[in-house]
């Protein structure tokens, strides 16, 4: 198999597996930031078959769902990427990947050490803002039984992975303890530039909401 039919093959596998999820994590997020990843990494200077499996990979076993076990990720994706007889060198960077994208708290380290993972964890970021960024956020809100809103719950900041781990906030709250924030975490110029109208439109959606809440 050439890189392009392996890159279809994870997909195809990826998406048998992700399909039908509904806490914000289904197939089309993954594709999303497959489709956007492929878009940014097109203005910088990296290695496309490392961003797109890295990309396709990089929710396919979620801490967040795993009892905060952050290591099952990249097992399964290592499995994976074995099977179809990817190189090693490929697989290791791939998996550093997918341990390195996920956000987990406002204070807590985060950036990627190589470009590829900058260029995925952007194309992640990006799934969280704008009107697809809203709906996911209920869609996990709503997953979570959280409600929408409480104004005298005040929103916090997480300063490290098991505070954000333990959060039970609502989420008109997570726009101010982590989407809000995404704008200015991000490391590509491509990126900032796409975050700029989605970020303005999560600011329009709280005035209003916010305004509404008080009839
Ligand atoms: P990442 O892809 O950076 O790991 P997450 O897995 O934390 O992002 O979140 C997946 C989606 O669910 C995102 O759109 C995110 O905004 C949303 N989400 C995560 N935590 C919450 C929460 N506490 N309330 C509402 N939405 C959330
Ligand atoms: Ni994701």
């Amino acid at each position: 198999m050439n890189e392009q039919e392996i890159i279809l093959a994870i997909a195809q596998e990826v998406r048998a597996k992700m399909e039908g999820e509904s806490s914000g994590h289904d197939w089309w997020h993954v594709y999303r930031v497959w489709r956007m990843a492929k878009r940014i990494g097109a203005e910088e200077k990296v290695e496309m078959f490392v961003v797109e499996l890295a990309a396709l990979l990089h929710d396919i076993a979620d801490w967040k769902f795993h009892n905060g076990d952050d290591t099952v990720g990249p097992r399964v994706a290592r499995e994976m990427l074995e099977r179809h007889a990817v190189p090693e060198e490929v697989i290791t960077r791939v998996c550093a990947i997918i341990s390195e994208v996920s956000f987990k708290g406002a204070g807590a380290a985060e950036k990627p050490s190589t470009l590829a993972g900058m260029v995925v964890q952007d194309a992640d970021r990006l799934d969280a803002l704008g009107a697809i960024g809203i709906a996911r956020a209920f869609a996990y809100g709503g997953h979570k039984n959280r409600v929408m809103h409480d104004p005298a719950i005040p929103p916090a900041t997480h300063r490290t992975k098991e505070e954000y781990q333990k959060n039970q906030s609502t989420t008109i709250n997570h726009f101010y303890e982590k989407l809000l924030l995404l704008k200015d975490r991000l490391n590509t110029a491509t990126a900032r530039s796409i975050a700029e109208d989605k970020h303005a439109f999560l600011e329009d959606f709280l005035a209003r909401f916010l305004c509404e809440w008080e009839g």
